[in-house]
This record gives C-alpha cells, sequence and structure tokens, in this order.
C-alpha cells in the first residue's frame, strides 16, 4: 500500500484522531435508541487495539445519519459508546460535541490507551461543507490522524479531507486504518488481477447507479451477471417487453451500449431469462418520501422472457438461478454487489438467498475468493445467515460503489504517502 498505515505509526503518548465510520442502523425502542446492525463498530477493533497496544490517546469521530448541521438527539452517537465500549470490554469516554472547551479538557486528561468517542460531527454544518475553521478546530484536538471509515471515504468532509490536509501540513502522520487497509486490498488490488474466470454479479434498482461500475468492470471480467430492476432496462433495450417492471426509460441506449461493449470484449454478458412476477395494486397510502405504497398480489413465476402487461418483475426465477448458478460454480473470483430481487419481502428474496448460497459454495468449496460489495447485497446475505462464509464484505456502500468505478477517494487521497 502507498499509503502509511497503523503499522507504521510510533504514537506512544500521542494524541490521535480516528475517523471510524459508525453511521450504524437503529431504531427506537421503549424511547430509546438501539443498534441494529454492530458489523461497523465490530471491523474497527483491530485497529482500535493496535493503537490501545502502541499507547496511543485516542480521539474517536464518526457522524450518524444525516442532521444536516443540527443537533438531532436520535441521532446523538452516545448509544455506540456504550457499545464499543462493551465489545472491546473497555471504557470509553463520550462528550456531547466534537469540538470546544469540554472536549479539549476531556483530550487534555487522556492516558496512553484511552479512548473517547465525540459527538456526531454533522451535528456542525462545518463537517460536510469542509469549512476550514471547524477542521482546525478538529485538528488541533490530535498530533496524528487515522482513517478507518471506509464506508465515509468517499466524501471529503472536514473529518476526511480537512483535518488530515492540516495534520499533515503540520508534520504529524495520517495513516489508514486495518479495516480501511483491508477493503482498499479486497476492493482494490485483488481485483486488479483477479484469479479467472472472474464472475461479476450486479443487481439493485437503476441501471444509473451502476453503469459506471459496469463500464469499468468490464474490462476485467469474464462474465458479468445481472439482476434485480436495472435487468429490466437492459430486457427493454434487447426489445422484450417488461410489463409493469422498474424501468429508466432514458437510460436504454446508455444500456445497450454497454452490452454492445462487453460483447466486443467477448464478456458474457446473462440478464434473467425468468422472473417472479406479481400485479402491483396501489394501496392509496404515501410513503415518507410521498410515493405511492404498492401492495404485490399473486406472485408467481413467469418462465418466459417476456413479462405480461399487468405484472411486475420482482425477482429472478428459477431457470436463470440454474444459469447463474452454473457459471458461479466455476469462478475462481466472484465480485458481489446490489440484490437480485425485492428481498425485504421473503416472497422475492428467493433469486438473492440462492445466489447467496451459489457464492458461498463456491467460496467453500472451490476455493474461489468472493468479493460483497457492501450495501444491499452485505444485508441480505447477513439476512440468509451466510455473511461469514465468504472471502469479504465491504462495510462501504456508496465508498464501495465509487472505488469500484474506479474513482479517487478524498478519504484515501489526503493520507501521508510512505
Ligand atoms: C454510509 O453509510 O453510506 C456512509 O456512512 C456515508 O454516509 P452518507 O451517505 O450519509 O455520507
Ligand atoms: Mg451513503
Amino acid at each position: 500500500m502507498a499509503k502509511l498505515t497503523t503499522n507504521d505509526l510510533n504514537v506512544r503518548g500521542q494524541r490521535v484522531f480516528v475517523r471510524v465510520d459508525y453511521n450504524v442502523p437503529m431504531e427506537e425502542k421503549d424511547g430509546r435508541m438501539v443498534i441494529d446492525d454492530l458489523t461497523r463498530i465490530k471491523e474497527t477493533r483491530p485497529t482500535l487495539d493496535l493503537l490501545v497496544e502502541k499507547g496511543a490517546r485516542i480521539i474517536l469521530a464518526a457522524h450518524l445519519g444525516r442532521p444536516k448541521g443540527q443537533r438531532e438527539p436520535s441521532l446523538s452517537l452516545r448509544p455506540v459508546a456504550a457499545a464499543l465500549a462493551e465489545l472491546i470490554h473497555r471504557p470509553v469516554a463520550f462528550v456531547d460535541d466534537c469540538l470546544g472547551e469540554k472536549v479539549e479538557k476531556t483530550v487534555g486528561a487522556l492516558k496512553d490507551g484511552d479512548l473517547l468517542l465525540l459527538e456526531n460531527l454533522r451535528f456542525h454544518p462545518g463537517e460536510e461543507a469542509n469549512d476550514p475553521v471547524f477542521a482546525d478546530q478538529l485538528a488541533r484536538l490530535a498530533d496524528a490522524y487515522v482513517n478507518d471509515a471506509f464506508g465515509a471515504a468517499h466524501r471529503a468532509h472536514a473529518s476526511t479531507e480537512g483535518v488530515p490536509r492540516i495534520v499533515g501540513r503540520r508534520g504529524g502522520k495520517c495513516a489508514a486504518g486495518l479495516l480501511m487497509e483491508r477493503e482498499l486490498k479486497f476492493l482494490g488490488e485483488e481485483l486488479e488481477n483477479p484469479a479467472r474466470p472472474f464472475v461479476v454479479i450486479l443487481g439493485g434498482a437503476k441501471v444509473s447507479d451502476k453503469i459506471k461500475v459496469i463500464d469499468r468492470l468490464l474490462e476485467k471480467a469474464d462474465a458479468l451477471l445481472i439482476g434485480g430492476a436495472m435487468a429490466y432496462t437492459f430486457k427493454l433495450a434487447r426489445g422484450f417487453k417488461t410489463g409493469r417492471s422498474l424501468v429508466e426509460t432514458d437510460k436504454v441506449e446508455m444500456a445497450r451500449l454497454a452490452e454492445a461493449k462487453s460483447q466486443k470484449r467477448g464478456v458474457t454478458f446473462l440478464l434473467p431469462t425468468d422472473h417472479i412476477v406479481a400485479d402491483p395494486v396501489d394501496t392509496g397510502q404515501r410513503d415518507k418520501k410521498g410515493r405511492p405504497i404498492f401492495e404485490f398480489r399473486n406472485p408467481r413465476v413467469n418462465a418466459q422472457p417476456d413479462i405480461p402487461d399487468e405484472a411486475e418483475g420482482l425477482d429472478i426465477g428459477p431457470e436463470t438461478i440454474r444459469r447463474y448458478g452454473e457459471i458461479i460454480g466455476g469462478a475462481r473470483t466472484i465480485l458481489w454487489n446490489g440484490p437480485m430481487g425485492m428481498f425485504e419481502d421473503k416472497r422475492f428474496a428467493g433469486g438473492t438467498n440462492a445466489i447467496a448460497r451459489a457464492v458461498v459454495e463456491a467460496t467453500q468449496k472451490h476455493g474461489a475468493k468472493s468479493i460483497i460489495g457492501g450495501g444491499d447485497s452485505v444485508k441480505a446475505l447477513n439476512l440468509a445467515g451466510l455473511g461469514h462464509q465468504v472471502t469479504f464484505m465491504s462495510t462501504g456502500g456508496g465508498a464501495s460503489l465509487e472505488f469500484l468505478e474506479g474513482a479517487e477517494l478524498p478519504g484515501v487521497v489526503s493520507l501521508s504517502d510512505k
């Protein structure tokens, strides 16, 4: 790795500002906020253990949700401090702000190996604006900087870009955390020269979200298996009927070009040949964003590639599962990003679960390297109870996608070179 990592640091007695991604799913239960999934917290443990061992005075900083520069009690990181303390069997101090007198006093009292978690950075507008004054106030707390927040590394915010720039300018070291290092290794280096066949499975709702990734991966992959609602836009481009399925009519040309490119490069490009469909019925209700809520009636297998006018495609069908499964079974390297259907509804989770099992089997039985590109595919894999049977699961959502697209991440660029 071209950047300094935590292993390279000599930080005994130093104050180290550690940016982590503790943007974890939470929900209110009996008037308190509880954490639904601890993965992102757990995954920072190796970095924290190493820094404790090195005798650093650890100042953890993170964001939670999108409070837009306002104090929002339900988005406090206090419950995260408690969860972290329990997880690492050490006290974790908490201050209800990320800067100011109280923070400075608490930081001043830290001893070697102590941990402090600051309050949600996004309670201040300066965080997302990457305001230099705000960044300077944070940077003043620290002698060195570690970024272990891969999931937020695509953001050029004060804590991911401004602070390391200031610390670096002052001569302080800015290093990648161990999780950050692993993410960059698996989503980056490992896919540069993958063992072949290299099979990429892509799903999710929109072609527009994935087109840059598709474009990039077509340079490397041997096969591209498409699922999720974005498959319908590709099918429309091939001239099939898609009924009431979700399609991006303005992205049909984009889809056509992507498929043409795959043909030119000799990449196997597969679309679902059968589907689970249902009849969408408007319930008259609206979701939080004011969009109509549909109910799906009469789920059934649609065994032909065309989808009838009244039906919506919501998952891949059994024949597609079989074909995709065969290709996955022969893969040496697998990258999966995005579910195959509307997996939040059990009736449409079969395709995603079957693909998850195929990926796990290829990993466990045939020694394939399987890399799960974060977001919904990780959620689906965990729901299926298969999370720890793949080679690597990314903790990033948007960050993984941008990194796979080949973008330079501001949170990585700003770290010190080796
Ligand atoms: C995420 O969960 O995607 C990261 O923590 C970044 O959060 P954001 O999308 O609100 O910037
Ligand atoms: Mg995001």
